[in-house]
């Protein structure tokens, strides 16, 4: 079955575009399944987006399951099918308009599969945003912009944690942090400072080091942190890194920011390296992009610093004043420590836009 073919009658349609996003303060470890150990923060992409629609239709009986048909790049996905199932079946008491129900899910991406961007963060965002239009079509209320993204959040969260910041643009916070009013490990929101305006339209372009895919998923890292020897540490070192960046980002304090975002990136992969099977996820060319971005910062005092995230590619942001800089020493000091001269050059961006219904 592919598409409306599915269907005898037309079915109802919701479809999102939500970009991906980037940690500037990484969310790892969890507990009670999808809630943060720490808060996080994080800037959302603009070009690297997935597009998410879901057919739908009720009334037909399946025992209160649900018949689903997943296509990815407009080909069947067993193995992502099986989870988005599992996601669905966890919401069903929640969502209970899905029981007895056909939905067909169609996603792509704007980013290659093998690029090393969060795509769950993209795609759950997206797939989040849908089902809280679909409940909102059926709650016969329809939904305002202030109860669709929070509730949409939550449903995102569930099926990957970032991706709970994905529903919003520019900077997003998610997860209990005194500083920040309303915070709560639920949903995300996004951030209520103003950012300073050299942060404005912040560039990110991502070096692809290696595409092959992770040797450990997010999820099993995550449970590394479970009896770490620096889980404590960590919780209490996220904390205030939140508060550093806040005020790094309220001031313009490049320095800060900058030496607090390669602060939770490095931290990162430490937590990775110490804990009890110790592994690492960076390539020898991940070190050298950290050397030479070191380097070159030192000699020139130019504005730039990277972060990491779970995988072996480099995130270099600098202001958008700077990028034909930052253009000139990419392309002559760090684009061959690629994979075939694999670059993205993303951009802070505005959040989600619902592209059908
Ligand atoms: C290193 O959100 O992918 O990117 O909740 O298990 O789906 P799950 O994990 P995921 O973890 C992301 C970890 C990170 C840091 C971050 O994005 O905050």
């Amino acid at each position: 079955m592919k598409g409306n073919e599915a269907f005898t009658e037309d079915p109802i349609e919701v479809a999102w575009r939500s970009p991906s996003n980037i940690a500037l303060i990484k969310y790892w470890g969890k507990h009670n399944g999808q809630l943060p150990i720490n808060p996080s923060l994080s800037m959302t992409l603009s070009n690297s987006f997935s597009e998410t629609s879901i057919k739908y239709r009720p009334g037909r009986y399946f025992g209160g399951d649900f018949h689903l048909v997943f296509l990815f790049e407009g080909e069947p996905n067993i193995a992502f099918e099986a989870r988005i199932k599992k996601y669905l079946h966890s919401l069903l008491e929640e969502l209970a308009f899905l029981k007895d129900s056909e939905i067909i899910i169609e996603s792509q991406n704007s980013f290659p599969h093998s690029a090393g961007i969060a795509s769950s963060a993209s795609f759950f965002s997206s797939l989040a945003l849908s089902l809280a239009t679909l409940e909102g079509m059926f709650s016969g209320k329809g939904r305002a912009t202030k109860i669709l993204l929070p509730r949409a959040s939550h449903l995102a969260r569930l099926g990957s944690g970032s991706a709970c910041r994905s529903v919003y643009g520019g900077f997003v916070s998610w997860g209990k942090l005194l500083s920040i009013k309303r915070s709560n490990d639920y949903t995300a929101m996004p951030l209520s400072l103003k950012h300073h305006p050299l942060f404005s339209g912040l560039r990110d372009t991502i070096l692809i080091i290696d595409e092959k895919h992770k040797s450990v998923s997010s999820s099993a890292g995550h449970e590394t942190m479970q009896n770490h020897p620096f889980r404590f540490a960590r919780i209490q070192q996220a904390k205030n890194n939140m508060n550093r960046m806040l005020l790094a980002l309220e001031t313009g304090d490049w320095k800060l920011f900058s030496s607090v975002a390669e602060n939770e990136a490095l931290t990162l992969h430490a937590l990775m390296m110490s804990s009890e099977k110790g592994f690492s996820l960076l390539h020898q060319n991940t070190l050298l992009a950290i050397e030479k971005i070191h380097k070159f910062r030192q000699e020139t005092g130019a504005r730039i610093c990277f972060t990491i995230d779970a995988g072996p590619n480099v995130h270099l942001l600098y202001p958008a004043e700077d990028e034909n800089i930052m253009q000139n020493f990419i392309s002559e000091e760090l684009v061959q420590l690629t994979c075939r001269d694999y670059k993205i050059d993303d951009m802070m961006g505005q959040g989600p836009i619902q592209i059908f219904n």
